[in-house]
């Protein structure tokens, strides 16, 4: 499924001279999991692109049309309130200067954690509106469904025992997380042991003290438990006068506490989720007398047999019912739509019919929603903001069209008459007329799509699966009420920054996190600004250039990690390049740009080995080679003025296989496979065949063969594992 749809974006910035525009009619997605790589020259309208899609354009752009759709929603249009939240932890972003991205006065440790303590603020709150939200839906669809007896004390029971469960929870990982801390303590001391400094052995024995206060809990070591006390005792002594000379005394209490604390972080952990159920009927286990997997066996028969196997029934039968009637509504909003159709395909549109017609489509399409669906579908979830703004496009061109030719006729007749009397004036600003025509069809394609959409759904009927459906539920469910639980503490927040530090390949993480920017190289520092950015758990993360300002091994460094962050956490990563030699073995899919469009589009494979549009071939000759050390080939000429786009081939002018057509008219996308296209008038079928230059295609050869030698070098290694 897309991660996220930009459909056809447009965007321009208002200056002085005239609207620059920037992004004309841009549409990519991106699949979950996938890396996308934007490339284009600079001012090719990359960084603007996503910048739209973070919501943090300049305050002189203006989004003329599309939509970017992500969850269900279209970024474009909801309120700042909720972009906000967006932009805090499911979308981040990487810029290419890192240090204007962190605060110069601000120790990297603080700046990490006071981005996870913003961002666990506001997780806490999402989490605690969703549980609610959910569980009360679940509620009004259960009664609706007529046969669950006692639905509101069913709910209020799985309410009340999934809070102790989190509360139970966040008091056992606050305890663990302590742990943690101690051993990270502990790392501490060994290495200023090894150092010889003794000074550091202390700071770190004052470390561990300070964790050693919140390791408590009934899991993991009750209240006054002799062995903490020791070690309290021994540590606190360390901490006020340790030297050299008690290396080994030191050395085997670190040890002591690494092999006492290790068996209990590595062991199952408490399933609190079971636990809450027995604790709120009374039955409190006993972790002194049974051992933990016993008491998660135990706990889990209570909760199964006492609540949830019926529960997930009457999940089940909320989830089906649910269903049917979102179809029987799907029937409804397929007649709505259909009597909207002629309305919207009228050869004038009336305002008051078509501003009716979308009411009731809207609402019909709003009913037909399962609200109990986890993937939102989101061709429904947009439609009214879509059809919305595709109206308010066809009407404001009546008033603005007429306004724009009247002055292009003015500035027209100036430019003769100034001509005339011998003047060079400066040439006149092109019509920007909205396309009323694309307009409605988009319009008509936008409730056509969703009648077929439904149709489809219909004629499927109900996908079943209710049970594996009720068990994702209930898991959501949790997950949800863990957000809302979960406190993020100073203390665990430092613990975590430490961890994220490791993560992106910081050494010695933790005399860093007391560092400032000033006193990391420039790859150390984006290091940390991948780091903040991760630290949200984001699942779209964008890099606009990570890499530029960085010398070529640190350059490769980053790629490295950007990809092995991307795999371990299933990140879907937008990556912008004005190099496409560095994204040769990270992209999936890649998307050219030239002056605001996307000119060619398709897998990394496609556009490496098979390009197609002559500014693509421009690019890989321009790559600088790193095997060959071979000199670049630069694109002759300049990009267009883009407050003046011209009105055919954007890169005509500077094109050596341009035709008469080119200067004359856009072209269209023409399709080479169903993963390929490209915009270029060269895959007309009446136009010259034409190859790419030699450079290109030797580049391609070259490429070809070192992909297989690095596949066989593979084979051969997995060979040998085997
Ligand atoms: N705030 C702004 N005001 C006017 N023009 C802008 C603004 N921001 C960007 N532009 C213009 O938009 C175009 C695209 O810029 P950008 O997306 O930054 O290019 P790049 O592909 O290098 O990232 C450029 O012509 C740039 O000059
Ligand atoms: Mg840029």
């Amino acid at each position: 499924m897309a991660k996220l749809e930009v459909k056809n974006l447009t965007i321009s910035f208002r200056t002085t001279n005239g609207a620059v525009r920037a992004v004309r009619d841009v549409s990519f997605d991106l699949q979950e999991g996938e890396t996308l790589a934007i490339a284009g020259e600079s001012g090719s309208g990359k960084s603007v692109t996503t910048r739209a899609v973070m919501g943090i354009l300049a305050g002189n752009a203006m989004v003329d049309g599309g939509e970017i759709i992500y969850d269900g929603k279209d970024l474009l249009k909801i309120p700042e309130e909720e972009f906000h939240n967006l932009r805090g932890h499911r979308l981040a972003m990487v810029f290419q200067d890192p240090l204007s991205a962190l605060n110069p006065v601000m120790r990297i440790g603080r700046q990490l954690t006071e981005a996870m303590l913003l961002n666990n603020k506001e997780r806490r709150r999402d989490g605690r509106e969703s549980f609610n939200r959910t569980l009360k839906i679940l509620q009004d669809k259960m009664t609706a469904e007529g046969s669950v007896s006692g639905v509101q004390d069913k709910i209020k029971e799985f309410d009340s025992f999934v809070k102790i469960a989190v509360r139970q929870e966040f008091a056992y990982k606050e305890a663990t997380e302590s742990m943690v801390e101690v051993l990270d303590g502990v790392d501490e001391a060994n290495d200023a042991l090894i150092r010889r400094n003794d000074r550091d052995v202390r700071e770190a024995c004052g470390r561990m003290l300070r964790a050693m206060k919140h390791v408590y809990n009934p899991y993991t070591f009750a209240p006054g438990d002799p062995l903490i006390a020791s070690f309290t005792e021994k540590l606190g002594s360390f901490q006020r006068k340790y030297t050299g000379r008690q290396q080994g005394e030191m050395g085997s209490l670190l040890q002591e506490i690494t092999d006492s604390f290790d068996p209990k972080l590595k062991a199952e952990s408490p399933n609190f989720f079971c636990i809450g159920y027995s604790v709120m009927h009374g039955r409190q286990p006993d972790p002194a007398a049974r051992s933990i997997p016993e008491i998660n066996r135990e706990a889990r028969r209570d909760l199964d047999e006492g609540f949830m196997l019926s529960f997930r029934k009457d999940v089940e039968k909320a989830l089906e019912w649910s269903e049917k009637q979102s179809l029987e509504e799907k029937k409804k909003a397929v007649e709505a739509l259909k009597a909207a159709l002629p309305v919207f395909g009228a050869g004038s549109l009336a305002q008051d019919k078509c501003a009716e017609k979308l009411k009731e489509s809207a609402a019909a399409v709003e009913r037909s929603i399962d609200p109990l669906r986890l993937e939102k579908d989101n061709q429904a979830y947009v439609y009214r903001s879509g059809v919305k703004a595709l109206l308010e496009r066809y009407f404001r061109a009546f008033r603005q069209n007429p306004r724009e030719e009247a002055r292009y006729k003015k500035d027209t007749e100036r430019f003769e008459r100034d001509k005339a009397r011998g003047k060079t004036p400066p040439s006149v600003i092109p019509m920007n007329l909205i396309d009323i025509d694309a307009a409605q069809k988009s319009l008509i394609d936008q409730v056509s799509d969703l009648i077929k959409h439904y149709e489809s759904q219909i004629a499927s009927g109900p996908a079943g699966g209710y049970d594996k459906r009720a068990e994702d539920m209930i898991d959501y469910l949790k997950a949800r009420a863990e957000d809302y639980a979960f406190k993020l503490s100073q203390g665990m927040a430092r613990h975590r920054a430490i961890e994220l530090m490791k993560e992106v390949g910081i050494p010695e993480p933790h005399k860093r996190y007391r560092q400032y920017p000033f006193e990391f190289s420039g790859g150390m520092r984006q290091r940390i600004v991948i780091a903040i950015a991760l630290s949200a758990n984001p699942d779209i993360l964008i890099c606009d250039e990570p890499t530029t300002a960085l010398d070529v091994t640190i350059q490769a460094q980053i790629l490295e990690l950007i990809n092995r962050l991307k795999k371990e956490r299933r990140l879907s990563v937008i990556f912008i390049t004005h190099d496409l030699g560095v994204v040769a073995n990270m992209a999936d899919k890649i998307a050219i740009m030239y002056a605001g469009k996307i000119v060619e589009y398709g897998t990394a494979d496609d556009v490496f080995y098979d390009p197609r549009h002559p500014y693509t071939w421009a690019l890989l000759s321009s790559m600088p080679d790193l095997e060959t050390k071979e000199k670049l080939e630069a694109i002759p000429g300049t990009p267009p003025d883009m407050i003046l786009p011209p009105q055919g081939d954007a890169f005509a002018a500077r094109n050596k296989y341009a035709m008469q057509i080119d200067f004359e008219e856009q072209p269209p996308v023409f399709r080479v496979s169903p993963t390929h296209w490209a915009a270029t008038w060269l895959l007309h079928p009446d136009a010259p065949h034409v190859e790419p230059p030699v450079i290109v295609t030797d580049r391609i050869r070259r490429m070809q063969e070192a992909q297989k030698e690095r596949e066989m070098k593979e084979a051969v290694k997995g060979g040998t594992e085997a």
